[in-house]
């Protein structure tokens, strides 16, 4: 039997919870299939900063070294409690980024996907939603100002200052084209670039490799944006978008419009993935507020199952099969309390129940 060994990163907040809504779904895909997973839980963000004084520490860097796919819950604190950690042990910067830059996860997939039967949750009206919304924002995640050098200091006329670099060479620029003309070529043959060439030098290298790498996709047109009018556009026409690419900076930006036309960024899965490891996350925060109160919607940490299965482990059809599962549990009217109100026409459930509503609508599914 195949056994896959999974690195379960509960993280901050309702990582824990939702975390508990994925296993659920990874046991009963275990459960029919020909696979043993081996979920391996170990502290990651705030929590373990508080538990082991690092929020990243060396057993969970050991475990992911060992693991063959990492699933990771959502991290940090609210502002508050954020400022009883230091600066650099702040999980964003004390865990998350350090585990992109130690595995290379350099491309990373957000789809922000909305079927007919989640159209209600988004603020954009019918006649432009249309027959929904299916756009997969592909973002550079290793390189750009996340990871350039930083100086921070007092120059010669005795004022504070900042600098922060944002550098690309081609082959970081290569590498995440090819795979975004890939994805374009399996979708609807038509790959958004977003750029800011009119200022931006790193824009312009870009775009030459793009248009460089485009060549050996003849059959993917592609269509260079400005960042500031694709954020527009994202708005006024999101149908006009299928596959997107982009750098750091603007994938996160971008990405979290996405989970803004959706309706909320608890509808945001993603999948990292590096030449030789990749990490699965929901692409929103912690939400401290709503934690452990069993409110939270599991969509994007199960949603980021769906695509561990289909990437690492190569389960299309499982993989499809969870999507379906959830659309199903949408479809006949449930939802949670953190995506609609009460009264709002649907039917309100708590977060386990949801997950085993997923299950169950899973177990339906042929293998
Ligand atoms: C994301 C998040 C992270 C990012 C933060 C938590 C550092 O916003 O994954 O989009 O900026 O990349
Ligand atoms: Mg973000």
């Amino acid at each position: 039997m195949t056994h896959y060994k999974i690195a379960m990163l509960d993280g901050d907040g309702i990582g824990p919870e939702i975390m508990a809504e994925a296993e659920k779904v990874l046991n009963l895909v275990a459960e029919r299939n020909a696979v043993e997973f081996e979920l391996i839980h170990t502290p990651f963000g705030a929590s373990a900063y508080f538990e082991c004084g690092h929020p990243f520490p060396e057993q969970t860097i050991a475990i992911c070294d060992d693991a063959d796919a990492i699933l990771k819950g959502p991290i940090g604190l609210n502002h508050e409690d954020s400022q009883k950690i230091p600066v650099d042990m702040q999980p964003e910067r004390g865990a998350l980024l350090p585990l992109r830059k130690r595995y290379n996860t350099w491309g990373n997939f957000r789809p922000v996907f909305l079927p007919p039967g989640l159209a209600h949750f988004s603020p954009i009206k019918p006649e432009i939603i249309g027959d929904g919304i299916d756009i997969m924002i592909i973002r550079e995640l290793v390189g750009g100002l996340y990871f350039g050098e930083k100086e921070v200091g007092v120059n010669d006329r005795g004022l504070r200052y900042v600098r922060e670099t944002l550098e690309y060479d081609e082959e970081q620029i290569r590498r995440i084209a090819k795979v975004a003309f890939e994805t374009a070529q399996r979708r609807k043959k038509v790959l958004h670039n977003i750029h800011k060439s009119n200022v931006l030098k790193s824009s312009v290298l870009w775009n030459e490799v793009m248009e460089e790498v485009g060549k050996d996709f003849p059959d993917v047109r592609l269509e260079h944006i400005l960042v500031d009018a694709a954020a527009t556009y994202l708005c006024l026409n999101p149908g006009r978008f299928d596959v997107m690419v982009m750098e750091n900076m603007f994938g996160d930006i971008l990405s979290d419009q996405g989970g803004g036309i959706l309706g909320s960024l608890g509808l945001m899965p993603s999948a990292c993935v590096g030449d030789e490891k990749a990490y699965y996350e929901p692409s929103h925060g912690s939400a401290p507020d709503i934690a452990g109160q069993n409110v939270a919607n599991p969509y994007s940490m199960i949603g980021s199952v769906a695509m561990m299965l289909e990437m690492s482990f190569g389960m299309q059809d499982e993989a499809k099969n969870v999507w379906h599962a959830m659309q199903s549990v949408f479809a006949q009217g449930y939802s949670t309390p953190d995506l609609s109100r009460p009264g709002s026409d649907v039917k309100l459930i708590d977060t386990r129940s949801f997950g085993d509503l997923v299950v169950s609508e899973l177990a339906k599914t042929s293998v």
